[in-house]
């Protein structure tokens, strides 16, 4: 019977599809990108601790919190904004910005709440698609019209952990009208080692119009607590903090993030596993003759030879949980998460399992 109340933008978005979490004990999951060491320890102590003030309501600018962002990354805390994850800040610049009819350039095969938040706000999504499964600058450039206000890039990309370089994204900004807003979704930034990967707190520095988006769900442990960050202008940001629900970061999350960010040893675990998962997954993949692309975030984009869905399937039967492509247009792909060392064995087992039933 709501049919006819809810407005067009609600019928234009597609439901999300989330990676499938385990159902029984033992079962690894490899399917949303999450710290395979569980929360950071630190940031557990740190929401322990806070629980007692649960009936206070929280700080409704995490002042704390952006204090200490900005100080490790050199920026002023009134370059910052924190959001209920990284989510939220994309819907709070959509929704800051974003006219209805105006244009968004959104990447081929690539998060889908990208298009979610153009439409809960009227946007055109204007998709250009990847090429060689990378963002396509170059065309991304040509697609800027009189009408486009927004433009996201992910860097690296989810879900073919690909990364624009520094020279590139440098070159692009340049084709970008002053009044088109960037942003450059970092989600997973901390797992780049590329030398030319690009600085973008230098960018937030120098260009008012670039929105740098962050998080702690991933590095840092924390998905199920929901933290996000934004970067930007003083100016993005004041705008932006108007259109904020004043209590939109918890008190758990504001303590938890904070003490997360000093977490030195979980940190540097997280860093150094990731890497040498990536090697591990690296050399077993070409054993098994799979095509992958190189990663520089926490999980592999890995063509297959048989429909993503019905892999996705039979992985599952064998206690490993992958996130099939299908949903991001992709349905020839699956993207798995790098885990621990005995994770990434029995996905690689579970794939080469699976491959010699395949071939008879
Ligand atoms: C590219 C990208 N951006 C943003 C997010 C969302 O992060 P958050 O948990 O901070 O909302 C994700 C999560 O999977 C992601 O892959």
């Amino acid at each position: 019977m709501f049919e006819q109340l809810i407005r067009q933008a609600v019928n234009n978005i597609k439901d999300y599809t989330p990676g499938k979490n385990p159902s029984q004990p033992g079962v690894v999951k490899l399917a949303s990108n999450e710290n395979p060491f569980g929360p950071s320890p630190l940031a557990l102590a740190a929401i322990a601790k806070e629980a007692k003030n649960l009936h206070i309501y929280p700080d409704q600018k995490s002042l704390a919190l952006r204090a200490a962002l900005a100080k490790q990354l050199n920026l002023h805390e009134d370059n910052v904004i924190i959001g209920n994850g990284s989510d939220e800040i994309m819907q709070l610049a959509a929704a800051t910005f974003l006219k209805p009819g105006e244009e968004v350039l959104i990447p081929g095969h690539t998060f889908s709440l990208y298009e979610t938040f153009t439409h809960l706000f009227d946007g055109q999504p204007v998709v250009v698609d990847l090429k060689d499964k990378e963002q396509d600058l170059a065309a991304m450039a040509k697609a800027i019209t009189q009408k486009t206000k927004l433009i996201f890039l992910c860097n690296p990309h989810n879900p073919t952990g690909t990364m624009i370089s520094a020279a590139n994204l440098a070159s692009f900004l340049t084709s970008v009208p002053e009044n088109v807003l960037v942003i450059l979704d970092e989600a997973y930034v901390e797992f780049a080692d590329a030398k030319d990967f690009p600085n973008t707190l230098a960018l937030v520095k120098e260009l008012p119009n670039v929105l740098v988006l962050r998080t702690f769900s991933k590095y840092f442990g924390l998905a199920g607590l929901r933290v996000g960050y934004g970067l930007s202008s003083t100016e993005l940001v004041k705008y932006m903090f108007r259109v904020k629900p004043p209590f939109n970061v918890n008190r758990l999350a504001q303590a938890g993030a904070l003490a997360a960010l000093e977490d030195k040893t979980f940190l540097e675990q997280t860093y150094k596993n990731n890497l040498k998962g990536r090697d591990y997954l690296f050399t077993e993949l070409d054993k098994l003759g799979l095509e992958y692309k190189k990663t520089q975030a926490n999980f592999v984009f890995i063509k297959v030879k048989q429909p993503a869905d019905e892999l996705f399937l039979q992985l599952m039967k064998q206690g490993v949980i992958v996130r099939p492509l299908t949903s991001f247009g992709l349905p020839e792909a699956i993207r798995v998460s790098i885990g621990t060392k005995e994770q990434n064995k029995k996905f690689i087992q579970a794939l080469a399992l699976q491959k010699a039933q395949a071939a008879g």
